[in-house]
């Protein structure tokens, strides 16, 4: 497994890989349409996350194709939630069971903490065992359900909300 921060030069293809992933899995915030964004505005994106300190896009490749990608996003520019960053991934359906989902996540964690981060949050559709199951081995809890957060043809689901403290337990969050 190869893991590299991704550059605006991956543009183009994480757009192929977005789509591809989205028509793979209901469990995405987006369909086979992929994030909707054009070339310029992902090659944008890529290009601040590459220049933002507490924020990134890790890419897993395999023969130099992408087959899986997770982020981690801090809003550093609100000060008071700048400690904490949200996380999403996904991995290609051939690649699915091989260990890449939680390989990944070790990095997204370890990314974390290297930028100083005290906690990673997420959401995951409430009927996606898979991943409440890899969120849960990795330490996260959950601590709230939105509800009919997802709409899939004309479904609603919930969405939980995960939970990773990064900080050891000498220096816990609400210990002062
Ligand atoms: C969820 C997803 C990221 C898991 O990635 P993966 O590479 O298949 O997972 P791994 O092989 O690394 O497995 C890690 C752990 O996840 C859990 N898991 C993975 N597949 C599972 C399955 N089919 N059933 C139950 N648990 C499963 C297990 O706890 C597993 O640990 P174990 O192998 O020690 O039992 C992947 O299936 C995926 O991208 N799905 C579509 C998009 C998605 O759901 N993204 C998450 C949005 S929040």
């Amino acid at each position: 497994m190869q893991f590299k921060e991704a550059t605006k030069n991956d543009a183009a293809a994480l757009i192929e890989y977005f789509k591809l992933v989205g028509g793979e899995s209901d469990n995405l915030l987006f369909g086979p349409e992929g994030m909707g964004l054009t070339t310029e505005q992902m090659e944008e994106m890529l290009f601040s996350l590459e220049n933002a300190k507490k924020s990134t896009l890790f890419i897993g490749s395999v023969d130099s194709v992408i087959a899986c990608v997770g982020s981690v996003r801090t809003n550093t520019g609100r000060a008071h939630m700048s400690h904490q960053g949200e996380i999403a991934l996904s991995v290609q359906k051939k690649y699915w069971g091989q260990g890449w989902g939680k390989a990944l996540l070790k990095e997204l964690i370890q990314f974390g903490k290297a930028s100083d981060l005290k906690a990673l949050h997420l959401g995951v559709k409430a009927d996606n065992p898979s991943a409440i199951r890899l969120y849960e081995k990795m330490g996260f809890t959950a601590y709230g359900n939105h509800p009919n957060f997802f709409k899939i043809e004309g479904k609603y689901f919930h969405k939980i909300l995960m939970y990773l403290e990064l900080e050891d337990s000498k220096t816990r969050m609400g210990e002062g």
